[in-house]
């Protein structure tokens, strides 16, 4: 069931769990998200970051292709569908494509004009009944061509972006995207629990989910983390799994061909690892 991500964060951020978002890139990644979060009584968030929506040639494909397969595989529990990391030209995009759910990246911008532009996207995401994620600060590292300073972000301005009545916000609390290195220091759970001080209820969002250990993610929802993106970690199983099937000469020895067979341990593998995340995150039985 297509919705946007309002209420189900609103839930979450009530009942102290987080609703993953997990971003997609073919049918495969999507049947395995879609599947698992039927599954297991979850609700789910769609990620399409702008390089994985050119890489399905489109926004108006991906909403298509997610709204058939939501249908079809008959899909009862929450989905939405959102773009993630989105510029200002591709929130439009996504709006006319019939996302359900619209992040505007606005962080590596002067405060002054992501706020206006938070501003206008705010007002008409509402208006056509999208969900809305602005970002403060910075994600370090880099996802799709996207890259951030990885600077924390000042819990003023998470107040002030807060204010203007977006749905859940993204701030940079010492989260990288990708692997994490092996000298990282870990998240800011200072900045955390400031940012969270000074914006109340709002749900609040943790990007780079990948590899981030189990007890810093529990922390993190503790201090009103309501919904956590995974990306890289999908891709690395997807990876591993593949790898494993052919070298071990399971694709016929290696004379396999069939795409069908070929993508089905990586589709096994995602599911998989969306499994793990959704109980750890506590969003099973939660739809
Ligand atoms: O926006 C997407 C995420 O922040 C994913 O980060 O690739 O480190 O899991 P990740
Ligand atoms: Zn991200």
């Amino acid at each position: 069931m297509l919705v946007n991500a309002a209420e189900m964060l609103q839930k979450a951020q009530a009942g102290h769990y987080a609703v993953g978002q997990f971003n997609i890139n073919n049918l495969e990644w999507t049947k395995a998200v879609l599947l698992t979060a039927q599954e297991l009584n979850s609700p789910v968030i769609l990620g399409v970051s702008m390089g994985a929506g050119k890489y399905m040639t489109g926004y108006k494909t991906v909403a298509a292709m997610v709204k058939a397969m939501d249908e079809s595989l008959g899909i009862t529990v929450p989905v939405a569908l959102h773009l993630d990391h989105g510029e200002y030209d591709a929130c439009y995009d996504c709006i006319k494509a019939g996302f359900t759910s619209i992040m505007f990246d606005g962080s590596h911008l002067p405060f002054e004009e992501n706020f206006a532009k938070t501003t206008e996207l705010v007002a008409v995401a509402h208006k056509l009944g999208l969900s809305i994620e602005a970002e403060v600060g910075s994600i370090g590292g880099e996802e799709d061509g996207v890259v951030g300073a990885g600077e924390c972000a000042d819990p003023d301005e998470c107040k002030k972006i807060a204010d203007l009545g977006v749905d859940f916000l993204a701030a940079g609390i010492g989260n990288i995207h990708g692997v994490y290195p092996d000298n990282w220091a870990g998240l800011s759970f200072d900045t955390l629990a400031a940012i969270k001080d000074k914006t109340g209820d709002m749900p609040l969002v943790l990007h780079g989910g990948t590899g981030i250990p189990d007890d810093q993610i529990a922390k993190a929802i503790s201090l009103g983390v309501s919904k956590i993106n995974v990306n890289t970690e999908c891709q690395l199983v997807f990876a591993e799994a593949t790898r494993e099937y052919i070298e071990a000469g399971k694709d016929q020895q290696g004379k396999g061909f069939d795409p069908r067979k070929l993508l089905a341990p990586g589709f096994e593998a995602i599911k998989a690892k969306v499994k793990e995340k959704m109980e750890l995150f506590g969003s099973v039985n939660k739809a």
